[in-house]
């Protein structure tokens, strides 16, 4: 399969960033109930997509998405419970989820509570979630990512064990600069998703940015780089200081 350049789209600031990333989840999740009545997105954690999800859980997006037919995800989970203020599921369903009603059979989260075995707990529950025969991996609809200031993404963190797992679609890691364990989706399952739209905000992102985007390939020192496989198409929604390394060639700004 040849695969596609990313799409890089700088954004004039947060607000033209997060509509630009609105509208394209809208879209994404409009032609997948088109298609097939549901769309299966992944979630990301941190800081960035917050603002994202307040603006779809706002108007005009709230009433303009059919938000049963949405399935959610997780690509990562920090090893906390739910009402933890780290957990990702927890930011989600506090800006999104309660503003949209999305029923509990639609959300889909890493129990994080139960540590390293979460990893196991949430492979199966992808295998019940898609269907998946031995050998199997999900491809969601959409799959939204951030990237730490390290070229890290979801919690697959620079020279992680994880990056060379091709067998499993979920493992735990002690990120030791965290001093904190996490879970992840694996490489092939994030390289398997139909779309990715990456959220990367800041200056202090510029020099990892520029490293994925155009410098040598090293998924090992740049774990994000290897979206750079990916079978399906990827956007980055980045602003101005987190692009501004990057050679003019490569983005346009809206
Ligand atoms: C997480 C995320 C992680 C995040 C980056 C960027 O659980 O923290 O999945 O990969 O996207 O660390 O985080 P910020 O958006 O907070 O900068």
């Amino acid at each position: 399969m040849s695969r596609k350049e990313p799409e890089i789209i700088v954004c004039d600031g947060s607000l033209p960033l997060y509509s630009r990333a609105a509208a394209a989840f809208m879209a994404l999740v409009r032609a997948f109930q088109e298609e097939k009545g549901r769309v299966n997105v992944a979630l990301c954690g941190g800081s960035t997509p917050l603002p994202l999800y307040g603006i779809l859980a706002s108007e005009p997006f709230r009433e303009r998405i059919t938000w049963d037919g949405v399935r959610f995800f997780w690509g990562d989970e920090r090893c906390v419970p739910p009402e933890h203020e780290q957990s990702n599921y927890g930011g989600a369903a506090a800006v999104l989820f309660e503003k949209t009603g999305v029923e509990e059979k639609n959300i889909h989260r890493i129990k994080g509570e139960l540590g390293q075995e979460a990893a196991t707990a949430y492979e199966l529950e992808l295998k019940r979630a898609f269907g998946l025969g031995a050998g199997e991996f999900p491809v969601f609809d959409l799959m939204l990512l951030g990237m730490g200031a390290d070229g890290h993404t979801a919690s697959l963190f620079p020279h992680s064990p994880a990056l060379d797992e091709e067998k499993k679609m979920v493992t735990s890691q002690y990120v030791e600069k965290l001093a904190s364990r996490r879970i992840t989706l694996t490489p092939p399952v994030i390289q398997k998703a139909a779309n990715i739209i990456f959220l990367v905000m800041g200056a202090e992102k510029a020099p990892a940015l520029r490293a994925v985007l155009e410098g040598p390939f090293d998924a090992h020192a740049l774990p994000a780089a290897l979206t750079l496989k990916a079978e399906g198409r990827v956007r980055w929604f980045v602003d101005k200081p987190a692009a501004s390394l990057l050679s003019v060639a490569h983005s346009k700004t809206l």
